[in-house]
């Protein structure tokens, strides 16, 4: 569901003001519930602590849990549920809620949210003046419509009439400690009237010893090119030794890397502010060099350098884009420009060294989808990464992490890593359900993976691949492996889509529309549905396709059709990972 921008801190714009016109009228509708229905709840529900998170990536869910445990330590019962398993009637009655939420898309709920977000704004949402509640917001500056799910939350529980015992917090990617200190503020807050048992009590949950702050060093075992000399891409296969770190992963899960930035550039940057690479700024420990290389993004131009950059350049094509608010054409005039291309618009300016750090943005991981089962490959994680080159005013272009994978990772350097598990994205677990997987692209990790799995534990559901790329004969990657798997019977169905060998486009989506009476057979015979890859063109169109598809085959209106896929999300059998 596309959500509206929310202005928070600005005026309502047209559009925004006919939307929210629209929603407060379902409000003004909405049903007041009374203390006897929740009397009648099954549970108590006036001394438990929910902790409701909404997630993709496991961020979210990980807060959730670090506030159950706080909570427990006040001796607090807690009932932490990812937001797709929460019954909205039960919801109702719940008297004492925490809502920890990610953004994704573009300011839109993760998919776990989707479905309890499009009940909550439902004119039959009745108002809900018993419920105290907080939202911790999860979300990246460097988006337009930061934290755009938890704010809207935590704007509908206040229109129902919830009372909200601490305000929203926001979080950027930095977000642990913040995060923390607002957990250690709400969970007292929310939970004064409940009553408490016996205090003290320990977590007993396993947190993995390497994080976001101390990530594992591992080495990179395997760097090899995926896709032919030919290519218009260049696709890699990574794998990073695990041998003796603890780490566990499952298939589906998402491995972080903290890159290191390129030194050409580092140097680049340096020369252009013209100072001593050895120079330590104000109120750091290290030299610029350092702080360049490994703490700061100097490749990405983010929008708190961009706006200072129009201030101080004064320069008339920027300006006009910064200052029309249309961000289009702000995105349009950055589009292949990085931070060196902005600070070159007026080469004779000359910036102060600690104003200009003061606007970066700290350098962050990248996250990419693993592409190998533990079951057949215990002490290593493997990677399937697309590197991002381009060129520029004469100048090449590096994507930071890819191509710090790809180029300059010498044999006697180790790769900082940390995982994130992905629990939404798994093999069924009954192994005799079927799978269609649709993954174009680098989209296809982590159905390598769930392909080994299914292999290995000998599960005997039937396997649909929807795999595709440019061309047939420079980028049809792991090609021998899934040749193998057909002919083990591992791998049902193949189809492929090479969208370059031929005048017309074609794209995965093609080839579910010629295959859409069998596609739909499977969905009725309970397969689950899988997406991964890119998700502004191709999850969105997938999407669309399954619901034509549906349509067709079940004879059915679009109205039901969309119920039927609201029904595969509900029974978590419509599963994405993009990106
Ligand atoms: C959950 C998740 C899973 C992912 N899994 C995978 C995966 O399995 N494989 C994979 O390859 N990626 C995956 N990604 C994407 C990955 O995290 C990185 O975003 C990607 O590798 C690019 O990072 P980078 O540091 O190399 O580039 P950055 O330095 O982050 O640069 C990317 C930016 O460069 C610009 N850019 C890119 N191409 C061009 C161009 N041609 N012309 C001009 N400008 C351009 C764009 O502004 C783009 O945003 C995943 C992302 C997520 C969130
Ligand atoms: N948000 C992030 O963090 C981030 C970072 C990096 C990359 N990405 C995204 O990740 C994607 C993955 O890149 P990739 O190199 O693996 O592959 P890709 O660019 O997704 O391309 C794979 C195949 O999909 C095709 N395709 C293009 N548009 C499509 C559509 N609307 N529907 C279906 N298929 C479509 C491509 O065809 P054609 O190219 O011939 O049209 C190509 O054949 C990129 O597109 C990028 O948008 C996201
Ligand atoms: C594809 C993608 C889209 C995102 N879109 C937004 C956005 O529109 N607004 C925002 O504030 N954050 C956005 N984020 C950032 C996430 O909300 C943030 O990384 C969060 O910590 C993820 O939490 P999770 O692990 O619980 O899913 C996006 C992240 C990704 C990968």
């Amino acid at each position: 569901m596309k959500l509206p921008k929310f202005p928070v801190d600005a005026p309502f714009s047209a559009d925004q003001k006919s939307w929210l016109s629209g929603f407060l009228a379902g409000v003004k509708a909405v049903q007041t519930s009374t203390l006897e229905d929740s009397k009648q709840s099954k549970d108590n529900p006036d001394n438990v602590l929910n902790i409701l998170f909404g997630t993709q990536t496991g961020n979210a869910e990980g807060l959730a849990l670090e506030t159950a445990d706080v909570a427990k330590t006040y001796g607090l019962d807690t009932k932490v549920q990812g937001l797709d398993e929460v019954d909205i009637k039960d919801f109702q009655n719940m008297k004492n809620v925490i809502v920890s939420i990610a953004t994704y898309g573009e300011g839109e709920m993760p998919d776990n949210a989707e479905l309890f977000w499009k009940d909550l704004v439902s004119p039959e949402m009745p108002k809900l003046p018993e419920m105290r509640f907080g939202v911790l917001a999860l979300g990246d500056t460097g988006y337009d419509e930061f934290c755009q799910a938890g704010k809207l939350i935590d704007m509908r529980l206040e229109q129902l009439g919830a009372s909200r015992i601490i305000s929203r917090q926001d979080c950027d990617v930095d977000y642990e400690d913040i995060a923390a200190s607002w957990i250690s503020d709400a969970v007292p807050k929310l939970t004064n009237n409940l009553s408490h048992s016996d205090p003290g009590e320990k977590s007993t949950r396993v947190r993995s010893e390497w994080n976001r702050k101390n990530p594992f060093p591992a080495r990179l075992s395997l760097n090899k090119l995926l896709s032919k000399n030919g290519s218009g891409k260049e696709i890699r296969h990574y794998e990073v030794d695990i041998s003796d770190s603890g780490i566990e992963y499952s298939a589906g899960d998402v491995i972080n890397v903290l890159p290191v930035n390129n030194s050409t550039l580092v140097s680049l940057i340096i020369e252009r502010l013209d100072i001593d690479p050895s120079h330590i700024p104000n109120g750091k420990e290290q030299s610029l060099e350092v702080l360049l290389t490994s703490y700061y993004e100097i490749s990405t131009p983010g929008k708190k350098l961009v706006t200072y950059l129009e201030e101080k350049l004064n320069n008339e094509s920027l300006s006009k884009v910064v200052k029309n608010s249309d961000k289009q054409a702000l995105s349009d005039y950055l589009w292949g420009k990085d931070i060196l291309d902005l600070l070159n618009i007026d080469p004779d300016f000359h910036f102060d060294v600690d104003e200009f750090l003061s606007n970066l943005k700290p350098l962050q991981h990248r996250a990419y989808s693993i592409s190998s089962s533990p079951k057949k490959y215990p002490d290593s994680v493997h990677m399937t990464i697309s590197s991002v080159r381009w060129l520029t005013n004469n100048r090449d272009h590096l994507g930071v992490c890819s191509t710090y994978l790809a180029d300059r990772v010498n044999d006697d350097q180790k790769v900082k890593i940390f995982m994130s598990p992905n629990k939404a994205f798994r093999i069924p677990e009954n192994h005799e359900t079927p799978m269609i997987m649709v993954g174009p692209g680098t989209g296809i990790a982590p159905f390598r993976a769930f392909l080994d799995e299914r292999e290995i534990i000998g599960a005997s559901g039937q396997n649909w691949l929807f795999f595709g790329d440019q061309t047939r004969e420079f980028d049809f990657i792991y090609e021998n492996e899934f040749s193998e798997k057909l002919e083990k019977g591992i791998l049902t169905k193949l189809d492929l889509a090479f969208s370059r060998d031929q005048d017309e486009k074609i794209y995965v989506q093609d080839r579910m529309l010629e295959s859409s009476a069998e596609l739909f057979r499977w969905l009725e015979k309970g397969a689950y549905f899988y997406v991964c890859g890119d998700a502004l063109r191709m999850a969105k169109d997938v999407d669309a396709t399954l619901r034509k598809i549906i349509e067709m085959e079940g004879n059915m209106t679009s109205e039901k059709a969309d119920a039927y896929v609201n029904n595969l999300k509900k029974e978590k059998r419509y599963l994405r990972d993009v990106y």
